[in-house]
């Protein structure tokens, strides 16, 4: 599979976003919420960019089922196990397609009264978006089309281990 993005590209720009969430956060403690399964790729060498004073807690969506197709119907599948009360969170997101996915998670980490709360995404396809989102940093915006690797999977679950980001 050809890169789309490839890997020392991304690299390039996570290592710049570490050090903007490191100018922004000094001292505070941040809450890195990763939004499995998408963004454990991207979340673990984001926190590794990172070196402010940063705790991990995982949340799980999912809207795809086994498709390659959004069902616009949002399921968690894994709750964060920690408070996030008065916390600074910041949420990771892969990709952000129709919004829909990250649209209700933001709501629900909204609900537990987080001091802030910042979202970063790899990826963003503004074509799609059918729910306004609020959105930190983008990495990187693609055209409409079915992207795989880096952490992001295709029909089956497989791509996941690419370390680039190609298109279907
Ligand atoms: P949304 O709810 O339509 O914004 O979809 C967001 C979720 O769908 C992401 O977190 C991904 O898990 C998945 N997704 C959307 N587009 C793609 C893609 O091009 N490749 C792989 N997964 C995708």
């Amino acid at each position: 599979m050809k890169p789309l993005i490839p890997a020392e590209v991304i690299q390039a720009r996570i290592a710049e976003l570490g050090a903007e969430l490191d100018t922004l956060y000094g001292d505070d403690e941040v809450v890195v919420v990763p939004v499995l399964k998408g963004s454990f790729v991207f979340a673990a060498d984001l926190v590794r960019a990172m070196r402010c004073n940063v705790t991990v807690d995982f949340i799980g969506a999912s809207s795809y089922g086994e498709s390659t197709k959004s069902s616009g119907e949002v399921r968690l599948t894994l709750d964060s196990s920690v408070s996030l009360m008065g916390k600074q969170v910041l949420l990771v997101e892969d990709i952000v397609d129709t919004g829909l996915t990250l649209a209700y998670i933001q709501k629900f980490i909204k609900s537990r009264s987080p001091a802030g709360l910042r979202t970063v995404a790899l990826l963003d396809k503004p074509a799609r978006r059918v729910a306004p989102v609020e959105l930190f940093r983008v990495l990187f915006r693609i055209p409409d089309r079915f992207v795989v690797g880096y952490g992001l999977d295709g029909p089956g679950g497989l791509y996941r281990n690419l370390p680039f980001v190609a298109v279907l």
